[in-house]
C-alpha cells in the first residue's frame, strides 16, 4: 500500500504540460520536472511490480484458502479426479502402484522416515493391514480354495495384485469409479502375468454382486469418498459371507461428541474435504459403531495409525522435491495442480500432527448365523 501512495503522489508532483513555466524560472523548473520525472520513473519501474506481486500473493493465498476439487457425487467429481491423476501418471511415478499412505516403524522413524523408500512404506502398509485385518487367516478358514475377496475402491489396483500373488488360490475383484484406473489396473495385471484379478467400474454404494459372495471385503482410503458412510459400510457387509472379515483403513477426523470444532478446525476440514474431493469425513468411534450396530460384525476392532502412517504426508512432499523433473517438463497446468497438492499435503501432515485428524482402522466378522 505504502509503494501504491508513492506512485500515485509521484505522479501528483510531476507538472502537467498545461502548467508550463514563464521564461524566469524556466531552467530551475526543467530541473525540478527531471528530478521528479526520475522519482516519477523510479516508482514506476520498482512500485508497479511490486504492487502487481502484493496483489498476485494476496490472490494465490485465497485461492489456496479454499478446496478447489469439491465433492460433486452427479459429477462423479471422484472417477473424473483420479482418470486425470491416472492419464497425468505424476501420481503413479511417485506413489507407484499403491494409492494410499505407507507405514514407518518407530525406529524407521528414529532413523529418519526419508531414508525409507516411499514406496515400499506403502507396500508395508498392505503388509500391515493385511496382518492386522486377518486376510490370511480368513483365507485359510474358507479353506483356500474360491476365495474371494472384495477390494473396494482398488485405485490402480496395487493392493489387489499384490493380494493375488500372496494369495494365488484365490480370486481378487477391485471396483473403482474410475475408468482410466480400471483400464491401468487390467494393464497392470496383464504386464505382470496377474491372472487371479478383475477390475470393474462400479459404484460401493450401488453394488450389484449377491448378498454373502466374498470372503474378505477390503477398503483401504476408499472410506473418506463416500457420501454415504452407513451405507458403504453396511454394503460392503451384505456382500460378506457369514464368517467372513471386514476390514477398512481410512482418514478421518477426531470424534467432535464431547468437544465440538472450533471455527479455525471446521476451516480447515472444510479445505481437506473440498481439496481432493470428499464429501466429509467421520471418526474412527463412528466407524466402529457403524460396523457393530447398523452392519451387525461382531469383533469390531479399532485402532489408529496416526502415528505409522504421518510421516508420508511430507515423505511425498520431499519426493517430488528430489526428483522433479517429471513435474517440470509437464508444463505450467501441472505445476499449479502439484503446487496446490503440495500445499494439502502439509496441511494434511499438520492436521492429523496436532490431532484434528486420525488414521482409522477398523475390521469385524460377519457372525455365521444372522
Ligand atoms: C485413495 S484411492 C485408494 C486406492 C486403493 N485402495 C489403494 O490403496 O491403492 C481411492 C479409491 O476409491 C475409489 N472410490 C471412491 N469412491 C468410490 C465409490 N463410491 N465406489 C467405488 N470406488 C470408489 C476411487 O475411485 C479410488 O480408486
Amino acid at each position: 500500500m505504502k509503494l501504491l501512495l508513492l506512485t500515485a503522489s509521484a505522479y501528483a508532483l510531476v507538472p502537467s504540460r498545461k502548467l508550463a513555466p514563464g521564461p524566469r524560472y524556466a531552467s530551475a523548473r526543467r530541473e525540478e520536472t527531471m528530478v521528479l520525472g526520475a522519482v516519477g520513473a523510479g516508482a514506476l519501474r520498482y512500485a508497479v511490480p511490486a504492487v502487481a506481486g502484493l496483489y498476485a500473493a494476496r490472490a494465490v493465498k485465497r485461492k489456496l484458502a479454499k478446496g478447489s476439487r469439491p465433492y460433486d457425487r452427479e459429477a462423479n467429481s471422484v472417477g473424473r479426479e483420479y482418470d486425470a491423476w491416472t492419464r497425468e501418471g505424476i501420481l503413479e511415478h511417485y506413489w507407484g502402484e499403491h494409492i494410499h499412505l505407507g507405514y514407518y516403524t518407530d525406529e524407521e522413524m528414529e532413523k529418519g522416515y526419508l531414508k525409507k523408500d516411499f514406496i515400499e512404506a506403502k507396500l508395508n502398509f498392505t503388509q500391515r493391514m493385511m496382518a492386522w485385518g486377518g486376510v490370511n487367516d480368513a483365507t485359510t478358514a474358507a479353506g483356500g480354495k474360491d476365495v474371494k475377496i472384495l477390494d473396494v475402491g482398488c485405485g490402480i489396483g496395487g493392493t489387489t495384485r499384490y493380494m493375488a500373488t500372496q494369495l494365488p488360490e484365490a480370486k481378487i475383484t477391485g471396483i473403482t469409479l474410475s475408468p482410466e484406473q480400471r483400464d491401468r489396473a487390467t494393464a497392470l495385471a496383464k504386464e505382470q502375468g496377474i491372472t487371479n484379478v478383475d477390475f470393474m467400474v462400479k459404484d460401493a454404494l450401488a453394488m450389484d454382486f449377491a448378498d454373502e459372495s466374498f470372503d474378505v471385503v477390503w477398503g483401504c482410503e476408499s472410506g473418506e469418498h463416500m457420501p454415504d458412510k452407513k451405507k458403504y459400510v453396511t454394503e460392503m457387509a451384505r456382500v460378506l459371507r457369514p464368517g467372513g472379515k471386514q476390514v477398512v483403513a481410512t482418514w478421518c477426523q477426531r470424534d467432535n461428541a464431547t468437544q465440538a470444532f472450533t471455527a479455525e478446525e471446521a476451516d480447515s476440514l472444510d479445505f481437506l474435504y473440498s481439496e481432493w474431493t470428499h464429501p466429509y469425513f467421520i471418526s474412527v468411534n463412528d466407524y466402529a459403531r457403524l460396523f457393530a450396530s447398523e452392519a451387525g460384525l461382531k469383533d469390531v476392532v479399532q485402532d489408529d495409525w496416526a502415528k505409522e502412517t504421518i510421516a508420508s504426508w511430507r515423505h511425498s512432499i520431499w519426493v517430488g522435491v528430489f526428483d522433479p523433473w517429471p513435474v517440470v517438463f509437464a508444463g505450467p497446468r501441472m505445476w499449479w495442480k502439484c503446487f496446490r497438492d503440495g500445499v494439502c499435503l502439509e496441511r494434511m501432515h499438520k492436521a492429523f500432527d496436532r490431532g484434528l485428524m486420525e488414521y482409522g482402522m477398523i475390521k469385524g466378522t460377519k457372525p455365521l448365523s444372522a
